[in-house]
């Protein structure tokens, strides 16, 4: 067996913003009603014709492998999480293509804000079995595509992103993904989806019926309960799995869907708010993307340092959720 590090991570989000104030003067919300609730202040949407999700994955890829030098052609594999792709075949070998991975496999992995957790799951497992030795992994994330902009429930939380994390083999005694826990419960799966409908009956002797995908929809208190309940136990199963104890971890790196989510899942575990990485004022909840969204940026002030502890944890639509817990070994 071999192990697995992260050498490198990027990120990019859309130039144009949207406050609260702006949605406030198209839907019954107010600043003080958003950000007492969510703690987002603002969030980045993709505007222009014809930009999609893809343009951002592969801003996001080119900054990891600048950071390391790394020629795209090393890449194995490229795992593309996301769920709103703009081709239902998937997204992830446009990416390739387009970052000239020419080796590389590319797929896309649907498990919404999710989607990262998996996504790196998935690939440590190529890794350490020894079939592939460098993956890049993206969590991107257009939801504004999806989102109805009358729905003051869900419009004030959603932006687009993405972040890209070049996961490397490495000895097996310096390996960095310590364990997971990886959970779903198909049967909430209403309380939050963009689902598919029905509309149009195509006769061809026989009745098909065709349709197209609907706005998210979303019972936002009952997926709350959901996250603070079962994600607390999904890290605290990793980390007696592991023997770690909770006082020897240096971050949590949650999910970005609100900061009252993070602050009660950090006050359940006891862990300081000072060992939060937040950045959902900024950016809202930008589903895969939010994770290496939020880690590339603490690299990049420098928070996490070598040897670090850190949890990784996602949550969401499915419903699925899940943990990782990493050693920061460069
Ligand atoms: O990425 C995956 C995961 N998604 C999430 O993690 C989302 C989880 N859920 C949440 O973050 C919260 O449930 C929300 C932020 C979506 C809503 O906060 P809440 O504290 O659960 O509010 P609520 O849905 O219970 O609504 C409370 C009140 C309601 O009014 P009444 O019935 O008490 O009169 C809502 O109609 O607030 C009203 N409301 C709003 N008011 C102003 C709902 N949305 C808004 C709004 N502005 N945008």
């Amino acid at each position: 067996m071999q192990g697995a590090y992260i050498l490198a991570t990027g990120s990019a989000v859309p130039d144009s913003t949207i406050s609260n104030h702006q949605i406030s003067q198209f839907v019954e919300t107010s600043d003080q009603w958003i950000v007492t609730r969510t703690g987002i202040k603002e969030r980045r949407l993709l505007t222009g014709y014809n930009q999609s999700v893809i343009d951002l994955a592969v801003i996001a890829s080119k900054r990891a492998l600048q950071k390391i030098d790394m020629n795209p052609h090393d890449i194995d594999l490229i795992i593309l999480a996301t769920s709103s792709p703009n081709d239902l075949f998937g997204s992830a070998s446009q990416v390739q293509a387009k970052i000239q991975a020419v080796n590389a496999v590319a797929f896309d992995l649907t498990a919404a804000c999710s989607g990262f957790v998996l996504s790196l799951v998935t690939a440590t497992q190529f890794i350490q079995n020894g079939t592939y030795s460098t993956v890049l992994i993206i969590g991107a994330d257009v939801l504004s595509k999806w989102t109805n902009w009358n729905d003051r429930g869900t419009c004030i939380l959603f932006g687009d992103g993405a972040g890209a994390v070049i996961l490397q083999a490495c000895p097996y005694l310096e390996n960095a993904i310590l364990g997971f826990n990886l959970n779903t419960n198909g049967q909430y799966s209403n309380q939050l989806s963009i689902s598919y409908k029905e509309d149009k009956l195509v006769n061809l002797n026989l009745p098909i019926m065709q349709g197209s995908f609907d706005y998210i929809t979303m019972n936002g208190k009952e997926v709350y309960k959901f996250a603070v309940s079962q994600v607390p136990l999904s890290i605290l199963k990793c980390l007696n799995n592991l023997n770690i104890s909770i006082d020897n971890i240096d971050w949590l790196l949650l999910h970005q869907a609100n900061e009252r989510i993070l602050t009660a899942i950090a006050d359940k575990l006891s862990i300081d708010l000072r060992k939060v990485i937040s950045n959902v004022s900024k950016y809202g909840n930008t589903s895969a993307a939010s994770i290496p969204l939020a880690l590339d940026e603490a690299l990049y002030q420098n928070k996490i340092k070598k040897n670090d502890l850190i949890i990784i944890s996602g949550f969401g639509a499915g419903l699925t959720w899940g943990t990782v817990i990493v050693k920061w070994i460069y």
